[in-house]
């Protein structure tokens, strides 16, 4: 079988932005990096990983929400096109799927399934699993930057894909916290500008919970999320030149209350001097010195309404947990 496949992203235009964002995130006080370079082949795995281990609720929680309102969703939205940004495994997307294409949905559904994202290794396995599961849907995986791609979705108005003319888009795992507030903001307008109205989005969120409950979801006993924190440097000595000392750096995770968001940093625990050959660039570390690499933050179910709208979507209808840790919202370009 021949996937079909479209690159936003090729290796040039990722070589590019890797620099980009590390050179301005490494000469930055604080110093940051921008989670999307922790999913190299390596970084998608441990994240598989990440979602199996016994404190990190999220992915259990939200599964455990899409098998119980999929055939809610399927027969609320009605959508022959479903999108997915930041698909990764798209292993819980599988409920959506079988609900979407189940005979019992109305007009019996979905055409095609769009994952898009920037890990084109988690994005070929899991169209290769995919495809033998539903012979009769159609796929187009994407490789793109949802921060910097959406105008080239398929299925608009300059992109149709046949048969397809109502598109779902699915964002899940709560990803959009791994955005900062403008980049939020930014993502939102953007998606809606490029939906026509009618068209909807499925937005899963982790909710602001017990930071006793949270924090270890982000810092599990096994260390598994600190060997995926400290990925993102493997990535920049790989692809910049670079002599970090992977293993010299702590994987640190804090619950910010004022911002309700989980803070991931990466603390030096000595002095270093790094070299990066390909940016022709030094930067200094003071012992203790802390690189933040990723935030998750949570959100409020009675504020979703009013983040949707100030995007230009119209919630329709909203899906908790029984003990209130994830949202699915489903709203509408208005
Ligand atoms: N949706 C899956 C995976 C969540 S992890 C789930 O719920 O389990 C976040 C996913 O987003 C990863 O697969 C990562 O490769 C992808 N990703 C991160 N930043 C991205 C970006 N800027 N553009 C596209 N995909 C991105
Ligand atoms: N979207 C996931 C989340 O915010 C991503 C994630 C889980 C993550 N654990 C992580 C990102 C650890 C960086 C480090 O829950």
């Amino acid at each position: 079988m021949t996937l079909l496949l479209d690159v936003h992203l090729t290796d040039r235009d990722a070589d590019a932005a890797l620099r980009a964002d590390a050179l301005a995130g490494l000469t930055a006080t604080p110093k940051h990096l921008p989670p999307k370079w922790f999913y190299d082949a390596r970084g998608s795995e441990l994240f598989e990983r990440i979602t199996e281990q016994p404190e990190y609720y999220p992915t259990r929680t939200e599964r455990a929400l899409l098998d119980r309102s999929a055939p809610e969703i399927a027969a609320v939205s009605g959508a022959d096109v479903l999108v997915e940004l930041g698909s990764g495994s798209s292993a819980k997307t599988r409920l959506l799927l079988d609900a979407f294409t189940s005979s019992a949905h109305p007009g019996g559904g979905l055409r095609w399934y769009v994952p898009q994202d920037v890990s084109e290794s988690a994005l070929r396995q899991a169209m290769d699993t995919l495809g033998p599961e539903y012979p009769g849907l159609r796929l187009r995986g994407v490789v793109g930057d949802f921060t910097r791609h959406l105008d080239r979705l398929p299925g608009g108005r300059h992109t149709p894909l046949a048969d397809g003319h109502r598109r779902m888009v699915a964002f899940l795992g709560g990803t959009i916290g791994n955005l900062l507030p403008a980049e939020r903001d930014r993502f939102l307008t953007g998606l809606r500008a490029v939906l026509e109205p009618g068209e909807q989005l499925l937005l899963g969120t982790g909710l602001v919970v017990d930071p006793a409950l949270l924090v270890p979801a982000y810092d599990d006993g096994a260390g598994v999320t600190a060997e995926f924190n400290r990925n993102v440097l493997r990535v920049l000595n790989r692809e910049l030149g670079a002599d970090f000392d992977v293993d010299a750096f702590a994987h640190v995770a804090l619950w910010d209350p004022e911002q309700e968001w989980i803070e991931m940093r990466l603390r030096a625990e000595r002095a270093m001097t790094v070299h990066l050959d390909g940016l022709d660039l030094t930067v200094e570390f003071a012992a203790g010195e802390e690189l933040r690499t990723e935030v998750s933050a949570k959100f409020r179910p009675e504020r979703l309404g009013a983040l949707l709208a100030g995007a230009g979507f119209a919630l329709t209808r909203m899906w908790t947990d029984p003990d209130g840790r994830h949202a699915l919202s489903l709203a509408t370009a208005a």
